[in-house]
């Protein structure tokens, strides 16, 4: 393998998995981050987002000399035959996506770069991101290529290292070549296609799986009411290979840093184009009525009110693994019952601070704690630790013994056996 020196532009949850992955293949990796309270961290040899394996791979990275942070943007990029932009396109006012951190740093590193080089965007961009990016550096001698990021966080080393596929959008096939090969020592199918083609790619991604998240809530909303078993019904369904069974469990509605801007990206991308994207923009709300239809359910199980009453709530991440709470549906539900005067007693293993969203809520130190006294406890985030707290420790604590268990995590009969009122979702 040909080892590239590649600057990583943006050292968050992709740019730092992706930055201490290419090392960990033998490249010569440089994080760049304005950040410079993060980069100090990480030079710390610390890594200060949850996830698995990276604390491993980044000193690996540091011990060879591979991996370095900086915020000396000029000097890397001058240096690098690769730049990655990795950088946050959140969601703007109007709900498309706001490039000022990609605009800004392309103008900020545009005319450091080495001739011949290749700037290569990873953040989830809208369609014609390339071309303006061509515009926008404005240089003969400077390649530039789409390679969006498919990685899940919790996961996201594995990800990397064994994708599903690699997708490099350029505008010709020496440019794609020399992109794939940083990826050489991976063994995956890599897709080569135009820029406006792999930009495409990746929001249609995000957005099917939205859409397919969306269906079993509500086909889980039907067995809600019919009382059937959602687990049945998604068993039986994953044995047909045009549906399949993965990223098929119902929960609190999706969330997260990517779903909730990214189908709201592209709808505005559709209409841009003169195409209304009505399956996806009723998704989206679909999703937001899910998400209340799980708060109601806290209050259905407290009679009809929470107003005052103590209420347990297990996980804020957006789901487990991660310390992300960015978009989490589970800070959606919290906030709901606090504004309807529920006092709101919080764990999640990864956080140590209350939230601002949810100002006001306590956040205990143990899943057992934040049991006392309540009057309902609500299971938002899958952490496989909440499954194995005994029901009957909890009963003991409570002041009520009622769980909502939104991602059908508990084990319903033992939660029964002890005396709870237990409502899943679809069973
Ligand atoms: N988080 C995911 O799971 C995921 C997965 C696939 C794709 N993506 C996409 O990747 C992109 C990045 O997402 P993320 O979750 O890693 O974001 P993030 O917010 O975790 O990280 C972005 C980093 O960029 C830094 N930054 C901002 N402006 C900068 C500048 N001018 N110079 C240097 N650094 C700068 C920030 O300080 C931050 O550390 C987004 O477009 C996102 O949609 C994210």
């Amino acid at each position: 393998m040909k080892v590239a020196n590649v600057a990583i532009i943006g050292t968050g949850y992709v740019g730092l998995s992706c930055g201490a992955c290419l090392a960990h293949l033998g490249h010569q990796i440089v994080c760049v981050d304005n950040n410079r309270g993060k980069v100090e961290i990480l030079n710390s040899g610390i890594v200060p987002i949850v996830e698995a394996r990276l604390p491993e791979l980044v000193a690996e990275g540091m011990s060879t000399g591979r991996l370095s942070f900086t915020t000396d943007l000029i000097r890397s990029v001058a240096a690098a035959e690769f730049v990655m932009l990795c950088l946050p396109t959140p969601q703007g006012m109007d709900g498309s996506a706001d490039l000022t951190y990609l605009h800004d740093a392309v103008e900020a590193l545009k005319d450091s770069l080495a001739s011949g080089s290749v700037v290569i965007t990873k953040s989830t961009v809208p369609i014609g991101t390339y071309a303006d990016l061509v515009r926008r550096i404005g240089r003969v001698d400077i390649d530039v290529a789409s390679n969006p990021e498919f990685v899940r966080e919790g996961s996201a080393v594995a990800d990397f290292l064994q994708p599903d596929r690699i997708i490099v959008g350029a505008s010709t096939d020496a440019v794609a070549q020399r992109v794939a090969a940083l990826y050489e020592n991976i063994e995956a199918p890599i897709v080569i296609t135009d820029p406006a083609s792999a930009e495409t790619l990746k929001y249609a991604a995000n957005g099917f799986l939205a859409l397919k998240l969306t269906y079993i809530n509500s086909i889980a909303a039907i067995c809600d009411a019919y009382g059937a078993d959602i687990r049945d019904v998604v068993k039986g369904l994953s044995f047909d290979p045009r549906i399949g069974g993965q990223f098929f469990n119902p929960g609190p509605g999706w969330g997260g840093s990517c779903f909730p801007k990214d189908t709201r990206a592209l709808t505005h991308i559709a209409s841009d184009g003169g195409y209304e994207f009505a399956l996806l923009k009723m998704a989206i709300e679909v999703n937001d009525l899910h998400q209340q239809s799980v708060a109601d359910k806290v209050i259905a199980i407290c009679d009809g009110d929470v107003r005052g009453k103590v209420i347990a709530a297990w996980g804020l991440t957006f789901k487990a693994n991660t310390d992300d709470i960015r978009d989490s549906p589970a800070i959606v539900v919290v906030k709901k019952l606090l504004k309807l005067g529920a006092r709101m007693q919080c764990f999640d293993p990864t956080i140590s601070k209350v939230p601002t969203e949810i100002e006001g809520s306590l956040l205990a130190t143990t899943a057992l704690e934040a049991t006392t006294g309540a009057s309902a406890l609500i299971l938002l985030t899958e952490w496989a630790e909440f499954a194995s707290v005994k029901p009957g420790d909890v009963f003991e604590r409570m002041s009520s013994p009622r769980v909502v268990d939104a991602r059908n995590l508990l084990d319903r009969e033992s939660w029964q056996a002890n005396g709870f009122t237990y409502r899943g979702v679809g069973r």
